[in-house]
């Protein structure tokens, strides 16, 4: 069995991977600046921030694997992804960890977008700490693309990205793909996983529509530059590695129902 330090335990895919590592046996800690409102059954809680990298080498103490699935979405967050990057990989080199598996996004070096470019650097800088690192990247997870229509149809509307597909996964299988890539012998460096099916945008707004109940009008919209580019050629896409099993839909009936 395995020690295990996934940082960013308390988010969407961190808490999915805690809970898939505890069902499978091993000793889980998790690392947030902020304790869960619920603590994580059968692991345990260590504050820190990784951005100044308080309360890491603690933290890493006897730990076998570091998952990493931090966020920073904001100007003044995003610092995570590289200074976050250097300190943590730095901890884990001196505190004799073995492998470091870090989250990304597919596609997220080929689009000109500053937070992409930010994961990209995270990324960058996690491989140059060496061989034990593992990069999963997974396409959109099922409760972003929820979310936007949450927010968008309280004005009525679901905009659409014209000629937008998108292939997005539970979040618990993002969890079991990134214990899958703490726990395997050989790993590889770089996986790349998505959802069962690649649906255009337009359709998952309609089935939002159906399992809501929602009467917003779906609005298709051009989207310029780089970013529709990006989309226009799927290359949010990972057709080759449909390892997520849940459906948006039955996902979106099972939260909502
Ligand atoms: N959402 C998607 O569709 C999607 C798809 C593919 C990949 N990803 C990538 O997956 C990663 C995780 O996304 P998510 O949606 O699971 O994020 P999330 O739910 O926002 O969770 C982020 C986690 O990071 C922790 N965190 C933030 N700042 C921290 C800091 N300075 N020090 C220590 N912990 C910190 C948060 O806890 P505290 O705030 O308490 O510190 C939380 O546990 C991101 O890099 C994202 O780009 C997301």
């Amino acid at each position: 069995m395995s020690t295990v330090l996934v940082v960013g335990g308390t988010g969407t895919a961190g808490s999915a991977t805690v809970g898939e590592l505890v069902s499978r046996g091993h000793t889980v800690r998790v690392l947030s600046r902020h304790a869960p409102v619920r603590p994580p059954d059968g692991a345990v809680h260590t504050p820190g921030d990784l951005t100044t990298g308080t309360g890491l080498a603690e933290a890493l103490v006897g730990v076998d694997v570091v998952v990493s699935a931090v966020d920073g979405r904001t100007k003044s967050t995003r610092r995570i992804f590289t200074d976050g990057a250097r300190a943590l990989g730095t901890a884990a080199r001196d505190a004799g960890v073995r492998r470091t598996v870090l989250l990304s996004i597919v596609g997220v070096d080929h689009v000109q977008f500053s937070y992409y470019a930010a994961l990209t650097e995270q990324e960058r800088i996690h491989a140059s700490f060496g061989p034990g690192t593992v990069i999963v990247r997974s396409t959109q997870f099922h409760n972003l693309i929820d979310s936007l229509f949450t927010a968008t149809a309280r004005v009525g509307m679901l905009p659409v990205a014209r000629g937008a597909r998108f292939q997005p996964i539970a979040p618990a299988d993002v969890g079991r793909a990134l214990a899958d890539a703490a726990l395997d012998p050989a790993p590889g460096d770089r996986i790349e996983v998505g959802g069962p099916d690649i649906v255009p945008m337009r359709e998952l707004a309609q089935i939002w529509k159906r399992v809501t109940g929602s009467r917003a009008l779906v609005v298709e919209l051009p989207v310029p530059g780089s970013v529709g580019r990006f989309l226009r050629e799927g290359r949010n896409l990972t057709p080759d590695n449909r390892y997520g099993t849940m459906p948006f839909e039955q996902w979106l009936t099972a939260r909502r129902g």
